[in-house]
């Protein structure tokens, strides 16, 4: 595991902005896992900017989405579909055609996370993929106690993630109870990985990824796993 520390969060979304942009450079046909969540968001941001100014033909970059909510048309503004677009896909010149998310409103979800899979498999696995943390540990949206052998599958939220998560949404109530997910092993088979953490509220699950044993209570600890794992952190995630 290699750890970055950046000053704050703008720090580290510079940080991890320039870590997949040179691995886009060093390879236009990778194939890159994608996260949402407020953790990576500056991140596009920079990472837009920057394939932008240098005209980086993106034509061959493939993208998968780690995870999407139940339920929730493409258009509405918390979904993953949204965010994705929204914050990454409609900035740059990737064909939408490349990009993949699991469909939340298919009528066969069963179908789905297999087509998912399927997806993956065919782009010939991920070369790199992006992660954030919930406060419990969970990764993409795989809760506490997630087989480690899992695959992409459809999953029910638990009630820290629901209220976390309520902050993007006008009622709690509104927030989907279940998610696709593609699943743990689904993430350690990526070639390599990147995660990153910003602020107090992630110090537990990063301490558990640095410090902890390795258990399926704790999603994220499984990443110790990982021969080829990138952390990038700001201060105050760390603490003292
Ligand atoms: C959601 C997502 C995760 C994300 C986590 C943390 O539950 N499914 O992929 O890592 O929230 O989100 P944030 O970065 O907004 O704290």
């Amino acid at each position: 595991m290699e750890v970055v520390t950046a000053e704050d969060y703008d720090g580290m979304s510079k940080e991890a902005a320039k870590f997949i942009y040179e691995a886009i450079e060093k390879n236009p046909n990778i194939t890159l896992g994608l996260a949402t969540g407020s953790t990576p968001q500056k991140m596009y941001q920079y990472l837009a900017e920057m394939l932008n100014e240098n005209n980086i033909d993106l034509s061959n970059v493939h993208t998968v989405n780690l995870d999407e909510y139940v339920g929730l048309d493409d258009d509405n503004k918390q979904s993953y579909h949204y965010f994705m677009l929204k914050e990454f896909f409609n900035k740059v010149n990737i064909p939408l055609e490349n990009t993949h998310i699991p469909d939340g409103k298919s009528e066969d979800l069963e179908a789905e996370v297999a087509n998912f899979e399927k997806i993956i498999t065919d782009l010939g696995g991920i070369d790199l993929q992006l992660l954030g943390v919930g406060r419990n540990g969970h990764i993409g949206f795989n809760e506490p106690g997630t087989p480690f052998n899992s695959r992409t599958q459809v999953v029910s939220l638990t009630d820290v993630t629901i209220k976390d998560n309520s902050r993007f949404f006008d009622k709690i109530e509104d927030v989907p109870t279940r998610a696709l997910s593609m699943g743990l092993e689904t993430i350690m088979d990526a070639k390599s990985i990147l995660f990153l953490a910003s602020g107090e509220a992630k110090r537990d699950a990063v301490n558990s990824l640095i410090n902890g044993e390795v258990t399926e209570e704790i999603p994220v600890t499984i990443l110790q796993k990982h021969d080829d794992l990138t952390v990038v952190l700001d201060k105050d995630v760390l603490g003292e």
